[in-house]
This record gives C-alpha cells, structure tokens and sequence, in this order.
C-alpha cells in the first residue's frame, strides 16, 4: 500500500502540485488522502479537489475570537489530520507554527518546506529576508531545506535534504523567488522519496 499523506496549506500550493505531479508520474509512491488549509481562498485547494482529493477549511480566526486559542486549534487541527489517517504530514507552505498539541500526535512524521538554507530566516518571509541581507553583502547564496519538525521551533529540525541556491547581483526579487520554487518543487520530492522510498 502507498504512503498516506496530508499536505497542510496556506495558499498557492505549487509544492502541493509538485507532489500531486509526481504521484500522477509515478516519481513517488505515495497517495495525497487529505489536503487542509487555513485559508478559505488557498488556491492548492483547487489543485486538490480538481484531482477529487479531499480538502477541509479550517480557520484560526474563530479559536481567537472566543478565547479557546491557539492550543485547541492545534488539537482540532490533530483530529482533522488523524480523520484522514496519514503515514506522513507535509507542511507545503503552512504558515503557522505548530505547537505540541498537534505535534505530539505525529512524532517524527511531520515535515516542512522551506525557502532558505538550516539556520537562516526562519518565518514567512525568508527569501526576501535572504534577498535584503544580500543586498547588504551578508550572504552570497540562499537555498531551500526539507526538515522534520518534532517541535514548535520555527523552520528548524533534523534535515532530510537542502539545497544552495545562487543570488546573482542582477536578479530582481521575482527571479530569485521563481528560481527558488523551481528548486523547492523538485527538492521536496527528492526529500519525500528519500524518507518513503530510502532512496539516496
Ligand atoms: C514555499 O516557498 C514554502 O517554502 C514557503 O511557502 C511557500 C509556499 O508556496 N514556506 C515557508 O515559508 C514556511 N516558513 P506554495 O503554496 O506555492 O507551495
């Protein structure tokens, strides 16, 4: 039987196509069963329902507004994931932080994508982060970093796979983001392989 995944979202989902993409190929032997997003308007819903792959909606606005908060919406967020009853969570563009009451149910079984090198700009945004220290001659290079996450450190875990991408001086921002998708949808599946398949 092919390994379960959910994948968590928050908007575009070109990670989550790049999965869908390859499951379709036969580049990994994985099934996506269940995609959730935080965000009504997240358009990697539309890539999972066109390809009828169940998706939920699940807001945190509500835990706030009523005071049940952050911990409960976390533990929801667990039920929701569990319902779908995953080998592995991929975080493919979550942009929240995950805290105990949802990690603690998916031990080492959580992964995340994202667009900068192990130690460098955690948060939401990390490639003009890397572009603006660039910018000020800190860095030469940025990457993209596929990790676990057995807990709520922001962007931080034991590495599955990175990858160094160049910043050349005449890059505008725009082409540096696309050149790092571009590395991002071909590394998460390579990280995704490794870990399900034990490819090297
Ligand atoms: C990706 O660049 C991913 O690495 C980043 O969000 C983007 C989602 O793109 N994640 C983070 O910054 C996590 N801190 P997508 O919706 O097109 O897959």
């Amino acid at each position: 039987m092919s390994t379960r995944l959910v994948v968590l979202i928050s908007g575009n989902g070109s990670n989550l196509q790049a999965i869908l993409d390859a499951i379709y190929y036969k580049m990994l032997d994985a099934q996506v069963v269940g995609v959730i997003s935080n965000r009504k308007d997240a358009y990697g819903l539309a890539r999972a329902a066109k390809v009828k792959v169940p998706t939920r909606y699940l807001p945190l606005a509500p835990y706030t507004a009523d005071g049940r908060g952050r911990e409960a919406y976390d533990a929801d967020l667990a039920a929701a994931v569990r319902e779908f009853k995953p080998d592995f969570v991929v975080l493919a563009g979550w942009m929240h932080i995950l805290s105990p009451a949802f990690l603690d149910h998916f031990g080492y079984r959580v992964i995340n994508l994202h667009p900068a090198l192990p130690g460098q700009f955690p948060g939401a945004h990390a490639i003009a982060d890397a572009y603006a220290a660039f910018q000020r001659g800190e860095i030469k290079q940025t990457g993209v970093m596929v990790h676990l996450v057995p807990d709520a450190a922001v962007d931080a875990g034991p590495i599955i796979a990175s990858e160094e991408v160049r910043i050349d001086p005449r890059d505008p921002l725009e082409s540096l983001t696309s050149r790092i998708h571009n590395v991002e949808h071909k590394l998460l599946i390579q990280a995704l392989r490794r870990l399900i398949q034990g490819d090297e």
